[in-house]
């Protein structure tokens, strides 16, 4: 009745922002993202012979309230498929710091949901393991395939994600640029609970077809400008909608504008580079293999970056002990 298990981050390239069904987090949109592979968490699962309540303790710290709401009711549904009720204790730990913009929620929640798996010997394909992380977070659906993955819109039956390439297929690097380490006020719940409420969204769902065509024909192809392109305008309208939301969201600090700036600054100089952001200050830059020690030491040098991180593409989840 305990396992352990290990999963990537993901940094989306097709963003998910909006969701249509909030209790099934059915998203408005597809979305196409690339595992980190240095960027992951390590969650073990023991499910305990008490009734008492789950315990969460995430990187040593204990705890309470909606984080452990969150993860009991994934538990509890998970639970529900073998019709164990048991409480269980939860310990994981990330590479990387949590709630940042860094999509902890996405490698922990499918980290728990191979790790729970694995402790209850539910034995589930890749897609029904990345439907069920869905429900604990929708980009921890994306983290379940390893490598450039997509993730379907559509019914709770649709809507899972499959691998588009392995991760061998394009070496290419993420290269983060930290502005703000603290938690973000606020939640990617909360911002796609406001997307409809921008003017905007509706503009961005009708050109959301034609840029996943795009993002996913630029993945297959190993076209570094096509993808460049389309990920860079997917960013600026996911901040876009939030900005423009109700009430609105301003996510970017002083520092994400700086980096902004010298990317598009590097690019002009001949450098292949471009940024993508997800809902947070936090700046994605991503080059092909080879450029991306040069990227980190133009980054680690601007005033306001606080720190670097820098990742190739990562795997699939993976069940590393059960017992
Ligand atoms: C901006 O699925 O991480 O990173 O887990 O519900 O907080 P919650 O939301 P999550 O939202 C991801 C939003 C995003 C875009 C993306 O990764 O597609």
């Amino acid at each position: 009745m305990k396992a352990t298990a290990r999963a990537c981050s993901n940094i989306a390239f097709v963003k998910y922002w909006g969701t249509a069904d909030p209790a099934l987090n059915l998203p408005f949109n597809g979305s196409i993202s690339m595992n980190l592979a240095s960027l992951t968490t390590e969650t073990t699962v023991e499910f305990l012979d008490r009734p008492d309540d789950d315990e969460l303790v995430l990187d040593g710290v204990p705890q309470s309230g909606e984080a452990l709401a969150r993860v009991s009711r994934h538990l509890d549904r998970i639970g529900a498929r073998v019709e164990v009720d048991a409480a269980a204790l939860v310990t994981s730990h990330n590479t990387f710091p949590a709630a940042a913009g860094l999509a902890s929620s996405a490698s922990g929640f499918a980290a728990l949901t191979v790790a729970a798996c694995g402790a209850l010997r539910l034995d589930l394909a890749e897609a029904e393991l990345s439907r069920l992380a869905r429900l604990g977070s929708g980009s921890a659906s994306r983290s379940i395939p390893g490598g450039f993955v997509e993730w379907h819109a559509g019914s709770d039956e649709e809507s899972f994600a499959e691998s588009l390439a392995a991760p061998h297929h394009w070496e290419l690097w993420d290269v983060v640029a930290l502005v703000e380490e603290r938690q973000k006020e606020v939640s990617s719940v909360e911002g796609h609970r406001r997307a409809s409420t921008s003017a905007f969204l509706d503009a961005r769902l009708a050109g959301v077809p034609a840029r996943l065509a795009a993002v996913r024909r630029s993945i297959l192809e190993r076209d570094f400008e096509a993808l460049a392109a389309a990920a860079e305008e997917e960013a600026l309208e996911l901040h876009l909608v939030a900005m423009t939301s109700r009430p609105s969201i301003l996510y970017w600090q002083p520092g994400t504008v700086q980096i902004l700036q010298r990317v598009r600054r590097l690019r002009s100089e001949g450098l292949p580079v471009f940024y993508t952001l997800d809902a947070g200050a936090n700046v994605h830059c991503l080059v092909p293999a080879g450029h991306q020690e040069v990227l980190r030491a133009e980054l680690v040098a601007l005033p306001l970056v606080e720190r670097v991180l820098a990742s190739p593409p990562g795997g699939p989840a993976q069940l590393l002990r059960a017992c």
